[in-house]
């Protein structure tokens, strides 16, 4: 299975070519501290790439739930991650309430996104971004990559607070958006 045939199969999912560097994964996950984390929820994994890393730092007792759409890239997570801390769904991430609700968790210490926020239909972008708000805790981070500053108006709209960085090292560059309630 291929990023780029998914891609092409369906542009406004998937929204990217390739899966995501190490560096822009760095600068996704790298300020957090992990002891602190109890659950951590993940939106547009794809293959993995923030994913395995995720769960390499996250501490025994967390847990981790991760939200894909795309059939294959699902199943392909599935195949590849075998680890009890992790629920991987095939879901969209507009279930994040129900499904933290179903694990008994009552709110989200970070929430990792890759969703191509700016080719998704309006409503979508405001029913995920409502659920994040709902769904994380008072000192948790919203944290989202996108390829443009299109965004930023959007998650100032929701967030009191957002803080902006840039990895040069990926294709294409991109900013990741630090969000907090
Ligand atoms: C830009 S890709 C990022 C993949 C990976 N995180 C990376 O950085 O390489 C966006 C991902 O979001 C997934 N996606 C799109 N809409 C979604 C939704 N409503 N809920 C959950 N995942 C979704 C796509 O299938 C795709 O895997």
């Amino acid at each position: 299975m291929s990023f780029i045939s998914e891609f092409f199969k369906n542009k406004s999912e998937v929204g990217a070519v390739a899966p995501s560097s190490k560096f822009l994964g760095k600068k996704m996950y790298g300020g957090i501290d992990f002891s602190e984390v109890n659950c951590i929820v993940e939106f547009g994994p794809g293959t993995g790439v923030f994913t395995k890393e995720i769960l390499k730092r996250l501490k025994p007792s967390a847990c981790m739930i991760i939200f894909e759409t795309n059939p294959s890239f699902y199943e392909k997570l599935k195949q590849d991650i075998d680890d009890p801390r992790a629920l991987i769904l095939n879901e969209s991430a507009e279930k994040i309430g129900e499904y933290l609700k179903n694990q008994n968790q009552e709110k989200a210490d970070f929430i990792i996104s890759s969703l191509p926020l700016t080719v998704f239909p309006k409503e979508l972008k405001e029913n995920i971004l409502k659920g994040a708000v709902d769904n994380l805790s008072k000192d948790g981070q919203y944290i989202q990559f996108q390829y443009s500053l299109n965004a930023h108006k959007l998650l100032k709209e929701n967030f009191s607070s957002v803080k902006l960085a840039f990895s040069l090292i990926n294709m294409p560059p991109a900013f990741v958006y630090k969000c907090s309630l």
